[in-house]
């Protein structure tokens, strides 16, 4: 018998992104609207919340408008409507989920409340990556460093996650520090090429054979040695690549290590971080499994991941009631 086609519209304006996306049977991107906000956050170096929310509620509607136009559907056509409920800014969040109510309550139409980590992790289901239980996950973005041993769809063990500053936050921070455009990872990455990794010897915490994570003493010790050059004479290539080679040794070892005590068929990498080159790489090369990440596009904050993870929730007809609240310190488990 085959399966009917499901077509669930994805919302996401957890932080300074406004997306939305139209994906079919969890896996076929029909639409992908993202309307990045960093030109605006950049001139204060940081994403400032009451701004990211006043953006929002401006192009909110002509986002969905273009999904749904880019997909060649109307709102009638949709089988349900996924949009993150959190973790993220508290202002963002609510105006994503009230579009989204408003939607639902007029098409009636089902409502599902996103995680937007468990969103992250479902952006590999967007792609051509063979899918195989169980599996590695690891989320590295602006807010988060998480590690889950997942088991099936859905399932998660926390295994470990950052105990301070999340991996793009270290980078977002230390990119303030030399300098670097908002938001420093990309910028990081690029200087990083051309730097070498070798020059400043920063430390690896390791922190015991948990699979928790720290970065705020490698940030503070990149403060020290920027201190000791006058702005005009920072090396800033080698120490973007020494920084980049301490966060992305921690990152690797941890997880092989986690790789090797679940015997896991793949690690995930996912979230805005796993764009870094330098870091795919890394992975590549010392992995003792196989590593899959997204393209480009699907790493940093998109609604087609919602909408994939709204596909597995819709499978098990696990709606939210209309009155549902944004959570923005939510949790995954
Ligand atoms: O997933 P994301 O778009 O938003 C959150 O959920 O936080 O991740 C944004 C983070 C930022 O900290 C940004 O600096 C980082 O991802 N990022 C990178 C790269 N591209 C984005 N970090 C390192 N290298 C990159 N190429
Ligand atoms: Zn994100």
């Amino acid at each position: 018998m085959t399966q009917p086609i499901t077509r669930i519209l994805g919302i996401e304006t957890s932080c300074d992104e406004t997306a939305a996306a139209v994906v079919e049977n969890g896996t076929t991107i029909l639409s992908n609207v993202i309307a990045s906000q960093t030109d605006l956050h950049a001139q204060y170096g940081g994403v400032f919340p009451e701004l990211a929310s006043r953006k929002h509620i401006e192009v909110i509607y002509p986002v969905i408008q273009q999904a749904m136009a880019e997909a060649h559907l109307g709102f009638d056509d949709l089988d349900a409507i996924a949009v993150t409920q959190g973790p993220g800014l508290v202002g963002s969040l609510l105006v994503g989920v009230n579009a989204a109510k408003g939607i639902a309550l007029a098409r009636r139409k089902p409502i599902i409340g996103v995680n937007h980590i468990e969103g992250h992790i479902y952006s590999l289901w967007l792609t051509d990556v063979p899918i195989q239980f169980p599996i590695l996950s690891l989320v590295v973005s602006g807010g988060h460093t998480e590690l889950y041993l997942m088991r099936d769809h859905g399932q998660y063990e926390h295994l470990g996650g950052t105990l301070d500053d999340a991996a793009g936050e270290a980078f977002d921070k230390v990119g303030r520090l030399l300098g670097l455009p908002f938001p420093g990872g990309p910028a990081i990455d690029k200087a990083a090429a051309e730097g070498n990794p070798l020059a400043f010897s920063f430390p690896r915490a390791v922190m015991g054979d948990g699979y928790n994570f720290s970065f705020s003493g490698l940030k503070t010790a990149v403060l020290r040695e920027v201190q000791k050059f006058s702005p005009d004479r920072l090396p800033l290539n080698d120490l973007a690549a020494s920084f980049q080679a301490a966060v992305i040794d921690v990152l690797v070892t941890k997880t092989n290590a986690a790789a090797q005590a679940h015997k896991v068929a793949a690690v995930h990498l996912t979230g805005g971080v796993s764009a870094n080159r330098g870091l795919r790489q890394a992975m590549r090369e010392r992995l003792s499994v196989p590593v899959y990440y997204p393209p480009l596009l699907l790493c940093t904050d998109n609604a087609a991941m919602i909408a994939a993870v709204g596909h597995q929730h819709y499978r098990q007809q696990r709606f939210s009631p209309l009155n549902f609240d944004v959570i923005p310190s939510l949790q995954l488990q």
